[in-house]
């Protein structure tokens, strides 16, 4: 007999089981490549899951999917969720709606206006998330850019260039020149001839000069791509006069290049990065208009139990009575400060990982602008400008150009000292301080402002965090099922705080169900 070709194997295996079955050989096979938004659903067989019953526990981007694709097999589906809403961290606030921690309630104040919203969880999608963005395409999802990288935006260093704030377009500039000037001068030292050859010291002096503007002497001077002094910062009739470069000791004593400056290098920061138009809750609407049915809302989980070979969920429902609900498995999406304070039937080992999962400390406050101030003063458009104040960053609105009112977010943190002198403020509180410590990026910041809120993760209820800090080996632990218990949520990933990690560890725990329940 003939060996057979992919080909011939790949027909074969279509008569047999279908498209869904190519797609996944093709995919162990490596023949699919990355980056393709058309890896959303994960083509479980219809039918497969009948007879068979999953308890979801959590109504995140995680359950929801896990729902989503469960249920299109078949399955018997619960999802059992704490709050009143769908969602989980993915929130958006727009005017009108009320956001709650304890002892804290706050109406959103924002204008009903389509682009005056703030997303208080996640806001950006990396073009790599290719799971995200197919669920994205297969919903109909209209997608515009989210902008992290904008050279007119600010870096502010209290105690650098006298706490002024410099533009971005100036810092990567300057830097990038005098870093230039520094290995070219090394070069002409001789410093590196063990390393280089004649022939790759003229490229190398050739790469400099262009990679950093250098003079021909080697000396970086600054260069017109920092921009021209003045309002305009452009050349104009005539070209002005280039800004003047940054002093390159107060550059090093700043704190832009630990990881400011080249933040949009990070794999996961990378551009091009989209936001859905009109608020990140698009994607859990659309979720819930085809699992919205199976989820059961203020039904609070209080035991998670083993029974025979599946499980016995114990939850309270909104009117105090206590249910329990059987399945064959769980799927435990409840972010792990909260999960592991369950009373449970897990492992040690499962319990000891869930324990050792720290949560960051996430704070966000947003603010409705009744001028665009930082589009007309600042010709800023989208972006982010970065500061050592607790409030981290400020980000401008990727929608809504030119507008007259915008939202924009007054403060991002992460730190676990800032986040927790933030989590610890009154909602008012919050909004003084983000002022206070935007003003020195914008003057007269206060005064532009209508109202704004806050969200601190910390305090919520059921989540009592952002995202978990890298943990490679809980995580580790936590991808392996535990007996009928399967842990998802992006806790379980490599890409914690990522919704692309919430909707692959759904994947792979429905995945997992399913092969131990067909036996395939
Ligand atoms: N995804 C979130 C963000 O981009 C949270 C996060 C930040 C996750 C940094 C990992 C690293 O802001």
């Amino acid at each position: 007999m003939h060996k057979p070709t992919r080909r011939t194997l790949l027909r074969s295996i279509a008569a047999g089981g279908g498209s869904a079955a190519v797609f996944r050989i093709m995919d162990a096979l490596g023949m699919l490549g990355p980056g393709t938004a058309n890896a959303a659903a994960l083509d479980l067989p219809p039918g497969s899951g009948e007879g068979g019953r999953v308890v979801i526990l959590g109504a995140g981007v995680s359950g929801l999917a896990a729902a989503l694709e469960m249920s299109r097999a078949g399955w018997h589906c619960t999802v059992l969720e704490a709050s009143g809403r769908p969602g989980g961290r993915n929130l958006t606030a727009r005017g009108g709606d009320v956001l709650t921690e304890p002892g804290m309630r706050q109406e959103v104040c924002f204008d009903r206006e389509e682009h005056l919203y703030a997303n208080l969880g996640p806001a950006r999608i990396p073009y790599h998330h290719g799971t995200v963005l197919g669920y994205c395409k297969e919903f109909g999802i209209e997608l515009e850019v989210f902008t992290n990288d904008n050279r007119a935006a600010f870096f502010h260093n209290r105690e650098r260039f006298g706490g002024r704030p410099i533009a971005a377009r100036q810092v990567l500039t300057d830097m990038r020149g005098y870093v230039a000037e520094l290995l070219a001068k090394a070069v002409d030292r001789g410093a590196l001839d063990a390393e280089l050859t004649a022939d790759d010291k003229e490229r190398v002096h050739a790469m400099l000069k262009s990679f950093g503007g250098l003079q021909d002497d080697h000396s970086y001077l600054g260069t017109n791509r920092a921009g021209y002094r003045g309002a305009e910062i452009n050349a104009g009739m005539a070209a002005g006069e280039i800004e003047d470069n940054l002093d390159f000791r107060e550059l090093l004593g700043a704190d832009f290049w630990k990881y400011k400056l080249h933040f949009s290098h990070f794999l996961n920061q990378n551009p091009t990065l989209f936001q859905p138009v009109g608020g990140m809750d698009a994607i859990i609407r659309a979720f819930t208009e085809r699992v919205g049915h199976l989820v059961h809302y203020e039904c609070v989980v209080e035991q998670i139990r083993r029974q025979g070979d599946g499980v016995r969920i114990v939850y309270r429902r909104p009117d105090g009575t206590e249910r329990a609900a059987l399945a064959d498995y769980a799927i435990c999406t409840i972010p792990a400060p909260v999960l592991k304070d369950i009373p449970n039937d897990f492992s040690p080992e499962a319990q000891a990982a869930l324990a050792s999962l720290e949560f960051v400390e996430a704070v966000k406050v947003a603010f409705q602008a009744k001028r665009r101030f930082w589009e007309d003063d600042a010709a800023i458009y989208g972006g982010i400008s970065w500061t050592d104040n607790d409030i981290t960053q400020i980000w401008y609105p990727c929608n809504g150009y030119l507008r007259p009112k915008g939202v924009l977010v007054g403060a991002y943190i992460w730190g676990r000292k800032p986040g927790l002198r933030y989590s610890a403020m009154s909602a008012p509180e919050r909004l003084r301080a983000a002022l206070a410590e935007g003003e020195p990026l914008h003057p007269g910041y206060a005064d532009e402002m209508e109202c704004g809120i806050s969200r601190a993760w910390l305090n919520v209820p059921f989540q009592k965090g952002g995202w978990p800090r890298r943990n490679p080996d809980a995580a580790a632990v936590l991808r392996r099922p535990d007996g009928p218990f399967h842990f998802a949520g992006d806790q379980v990933t490599a890409l914690p705080g990522w919704q692309e990690g919430s909707l692959l560890a759904a994947h792979a725990a429905a995945r997992a169900i399913h092969h131990r329940f067909t036996g395939r």
